[in-house]
């Protein structure tokens, strides 16, 4: 008989001993400690495994974590043997591995199943993929990170290790630190323990524990794939934990551009190599300049020079420009390479990462090139935000207003209280504004993937952009007016076109270009300090790609939170609009 034929998850009698074992007072709640920690919030009824090397005191430190958390506790290694009802070396000699394995797999997931506990793993049961997944879903998973050193002394006492018995076991156990440190280092936790006590890593380990926040997840369902957005403090650090269940292939290329290289990338790299991603660097220069066909081929060009294969994932990391840009290389190399965002400007956080656009710009205008593409994954990492400058911050937060404006008033209303906040590098308000602006994009993304709804769907999310756009091209590009700051405009313009068309109350116009100024932004087209034709930028507003079959559309707006599209805005009332605002006719 196999042991998979006796840890069988079907089974309700006493003739399964690991049925029995849930079933019995072995898995009371352990109420010995009168001084219980109370459960981290983090943990929502969530059980804790403990990962690790043979030695690493993944029992003895369970033990007293459980019992300051006044959870159980279970040893899997334990659960299995009464299970078979015989010891872990006799399992492996009579049955062999994958078979133990299989059996490991099956009370490992039944164990998860039940109520919270404090679980230790064999040391190679986190290597199984299916495993770490149960882990994933069900618990929190802390991987108690040893030396050799201390390994070896350990485990120097013990002989029942079937993986020790044959051969010198320093070397042993240096193959096992090579082959399972980058699996285990896809845990949620880490914690470096030496040779202090097992009380004072039991401390350790319940600091990490309360500090840790699980990074907020969103979901973004569209007909053609799903991913997830995630949002978070030092994410970047922990790329590689959180890419590898989306990672095909442990190599991946990071594009950048030369200023987030400085700032973030050897973050990047090391989050990555803690997993084993072994990663090449294509770095832009920094700027919209970038966004063109001739640093495209460049891009594609390096990426065919570092030999990617269909399963190599390029990682963006950087603001819009270089989302697009590497996004659009992406899609194109090799007919799509799996591609990762890895945000870090609060525009790119809210807005650009999420919803597939790519692309680039030509002497024609902006985005004229580009695909539909959609990343795997995309890691909006909160840190990244306090390296950049306050006026890119503000230039993001106009999208994360654009998104109240357009189509929930709750929002807006959320922003005009907690806008400051966001530019003033709160990462709690800055996390939950991400959230609710990807939220939103994701919601009309999901509607309508490929902008093919005329007049609403995806077309909504330009409230701002025609005018913006008209601006941004008469400051070429240069970063004299940056996209943000554009659409902060634009969005001001848009409701006072929206107010002299008679759509909405001018009260809305001027709540909108109030909050815009209280953030610290270029609120109407006075502030920029440059007087501009009305002539011209309604030709801007011509050759925009929103123009459909001649006539100019705008997104306009009934109210806060009421936006809709026009196609029919006679060119009168923008030019007036424009006139009144300070334009030259
Ligand atoms: N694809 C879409 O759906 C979409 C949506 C909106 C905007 N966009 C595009 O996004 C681009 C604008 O994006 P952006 O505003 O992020 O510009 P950007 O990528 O040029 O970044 C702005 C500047 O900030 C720097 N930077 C980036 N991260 C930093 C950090 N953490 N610390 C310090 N400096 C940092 C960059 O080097 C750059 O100089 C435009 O090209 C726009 O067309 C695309
Ligand atoms: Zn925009």
């Amino acid at each position: 008989m196999r042991i998979i034929d006796w840890l069988t998850d079907s089974c309700a009698t006493l003739a399964c001993p690991v049925c029995g074992v849930l079933a019995s007072a072995a898995m009371t709640r352990n109420t010995a400690l009168r001084e219980a920690v109370p459960l981290p919030d983090a943990l929502a009824g969530r059980s804790i495994v403990l990962v690790g090397l043979m030695g690493a005191g993944k029992t003895s430190i369970g033990r007293r974590l459980a019992a300051r958390l006044g959870l159980p506790f279970r040893d899997a290694d334990a659960e299995i043997e009464l299970a078979a009802g015989c010891t872990i070396p006799e399992l492996f000699s009579r049955y062999g591995e994958p078979d133990f394995r299989a059996g490991e797999r099956r009370v490992i997931r039944r164990l998860l199943a039940g109520d919270p506990l404090v679980l230790a793993f064999g040391g190679g049961a986190y290597m199984d993929s299916e495993t770490r997944t149960a882990a994933r879903e069900e618990a929190v998973t802390i991987w108690l990170r040893c030396p050799l050193n201390t390994l070896l002394r350990r485990v120097a006492s013990r002989d029942n290790r079937p993986l020790l018995a044959d051969g010198d076991r320093g070397e042993i156990l240096q193959r096992l630190i090579d082959q399972r440190y980058p699996v285990y280092a896809e845990a949620d936790l880490i914690v470096d323990c030496g040779d202090e006590s097992p009380d004072v890593t039991t401390n350790q380990v319940l600091n990490a524990l309360l500090a840790w926040r699980a990074p907020r997840r969103l979901s973004v369902v569209l007909p053609s794939t799903t991913y997830d957005v995630v949002i978070g403090d030092d994410l970047l650090a922990r790329a590689g934990a959180l890419l590898a269940p989306r990672m095909e292939q442990k190599r991946a290329v990071v594009v950048t551009d030369a200023t987030v290289e400085r700032l973030h990338l050897p973050t990047l790299l090391r989050g990555l190599g803690e997993t084993g991603v072994a990663a090449g660097q294509i770095v832009v220069p920094a700027g919209e300049a970038s966004k063109n066909l001739e640093t495209w081929q460049g891009v594609v060009d390096q990426l065919l020079e570092a030999r990617v294969e269909r399963r190599t994932t390029v990682i963006a990391l950087g603001g819009g420009v270089v989302g697009d840009l590497a996004g659009f290389a992406a899609a194109a190399t090799l007919r799509g390479l799996p591609f990762v965002q890895v945000p870090t400007t609060l525009l790119s956080q809210v807005d650009s990462s999420v919803g597939g656009k790519t692309g680039v710009n030509t002497a024609r205008g902006k985005n004229l090139v580009g695909a539909f593409y959609q990343p795997r994954m995309v890691l909006a990492d909160t840190s990244t935000l306090a390296t950049l400058p306050r006026r890119e911050l503000c230039a993001g937060y106009a999208e994360i207003a654009k998104a109240g404006l357009i189509g929930d008033a709750a929002f807006f209303a959320w922003c005009e209280a907690n806008g400051e906040a966001v530019v003033n590098g709160n990462r709690e308000v800055q996390a939950e504004a991400i959230m609710r602006a990807c939220a939103f994009k994701a919601a009309v993304v999901g509607d309508d993937e490929r902008e093919e709804k005329p007049n609403d769907g995806r077309a909504l999310l330009n409230l701002g952009h025609t005018f913006g756009h008209a601006l941004e091209a008469e400051y070429g590009y240069t970063g004299g007016l940056l996209h943000g700051e554009g659409v902060a405009v634009g969005l001001g313009l848009a409701l006072r076109l929206s107010a002299r068309l008679g759509h909405c109350a001018a009260e809305d116009a001027d709540r909108v270009v109030s909050h815009v100024a209280a953030i610290g932004m270029p609120a109407d087209m006075r502030m920029l300090n440059r007087r501009f034709s009305a002539a011209t930028l309604i030709g801007h507003m011509r050759r925009d790609k929103k123009v459909r079959d001649g006539a100019l559309k705008f997104v306009l707006a009934r109210g806060i939170g009421r936006a809709f599209t026009a196609t029919d805005v006679p060119v009168e009332a923008v030019t007036e609009l424009l006139r009144d605002e300070g334009c030259e006719a």
